[in-house]
């Protein structure tokens, strides 16, 4: 066997071996591009817990922490709002931003004013808002 016939057969030899995984790795490659996004989870329902608040990141204004699928805040002027963490795009956790006092979704740059509402796409959906009320340094989350 000389050099060529053997690169015309090693050659087609992996090219038949290797194409039909190729076509099935191009398939499910095309599948997951052409699959929808991911849904977010529902925004949690039936909420009421409490946070201790003297200590953490909501122990100072600007601070803000995840809890049970919300995101809880202490604002810099010192008052409490909390929302749903998952942004309603495709689900990842939004960062309080103190600064503007408002959410902000680092996955594809979806804004959320301090109430949950959509101030910047691609998300379309609001967040849920969650009731806040503080007791000494209890503060109660609930729907
Ligand atoms: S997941 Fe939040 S903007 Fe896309």
């Amino acid at each position: 066997m000389n050099r060529k016939e053997f690169f015309s057969r090693v050659g087609f030899g992996a090219a038949a071996a290797l194409l039909p995984a190729c076509i099935a790795g191009l398939a499910s490659s095309c599948s997951s591009d052409n699959s929808t996004s991911p849904s977010p989870a529902p925004a949690p329902s039936g909420v009421d817990f409490l946070l201790d608040v003297s200590s953490g990141s909501l122990a100072t204004n600007g601070g803000y922490l995840v809890s049970q699928g919300i995101v809880v805040a202490r604002t810099n002027s010192g008052t409490f709002i909390a929302v749903s963490a998952a942004c309603t795009h495709e689900g990842t956790n939004v960062n309080y931003v103190a600064s503007a006092n408002d959410f902000l979704c680092p996955n594809h740059g979806a804004q959320f004013s301090s109430t949950g509402v959509v101030t910047r796409g691609p998300a379309n959906t609001n967040l849920k808002q969650y009731n806040t009320s503080l007791t000494g340094n209890s503060l109660r989350v609930y729907s």
